[in-house]
């Protein structure tokens, strides 16, 4: 390299845990990262003059990620809680969601949040949901690595519903799982999503909000919602 080229880009390396569609996911044949959170960031990092690159990590070390910097961000549909405020610093909101129950077609014995008690149920681990279920009396918590692993165990009689963020639950269910599989109950928890950055890092927050305001204004926002979430 070198010349009289331009210099390239900066790399914002920006973990995520890419099992979680539409949020993240890779795209079956080219095994190119995609999804709306991934779109968002290209976005964002269009307005910064920044190059961005997924850095595929397991949803519990992506915050240890952060804090031992190996990456400079993360954008994995991750929830914004005080837990997690108190280690790194989270952008606006930019995506609100909730979470959400799927069981069985023929489950009668299930159809809200109550009716999970002393129920078997399977959860991404380090998730808003493992949180969640964990407080529900005589739950049988299963914890997996990813929300696929959790559909399977449902899929094979393992656990008796899945607990997981609506709109991955919806996709879930639209791509197939509705054959056997339904939603019930209410949406549990109003939850935002945040783009998280490390502690110290103030000035990249500060430019992460700056461009999400920028691309709600400039209408990338809305045609990325749309591709991802328009009926
Ligand atoms: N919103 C939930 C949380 O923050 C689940 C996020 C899981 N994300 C993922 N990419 N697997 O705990």
């Amino acid at each position: 390299c070198g010349g009289n080229q331009s210099p390239a880009a900066k790399v914002l390396k920006v973990g995520a845990e890419a099992t979680f569609p539409p949020f993240e996911f890779q795209e079956e044949n080219s095994k190119e990262y995609v999804g709306f959170d991934v779109d968002i960031m290209k976005a964002i990092g269009k307005q910064m003059g920044m190059e961005v690159q997924i850095v595929n990590t397991g949803f519990d070390g992506l915050i240890p990620a952060l804090e031992g910097s190996q990456i400079d961000a993360i954008a994995s549909a991750m929830t914004i809680t005080d837990e997690r405020a108190k280690k790194v610093n989270f952008s606006k909101p930019y995506y609100k969601s909730g979470l959400s129950i799927v069981v069985k077609s023929d489950n009668v014995t299930i159809n809200n949040f109550k009716e999970l008690e002393g129920k078997r149920i399977a959860v991404q681990i380090g998730t808003t949901g493992a949180e969640a279920v964990k407080k529900i009396k005589d739950a049988k918590v299963r914890e997996y690595n990813s929300a696929s692993e959790a559909y399977l165990e449902l899929k094979a009689d393992g656990a008796d519903a899945v607990v997981n963020d609506l709109p991955v639950n919806e996709y879930y269910l639209a791509k197939g799982g509705s054959k056997d599989a339904k939603l019930v109950g209410e949406v549990l928890n109003a939850e935002e999503y945040g783009i998280a950055v490390a502690k110290k890092d103030t000035e990249l927050a500060g430019k992460i909000n700056k461009a999400l305001d920028e691309i709600k204004q400039n209408g990338e926002y809305a045609k990325i919602y749309e591709q991802w979430f328009g009926k």
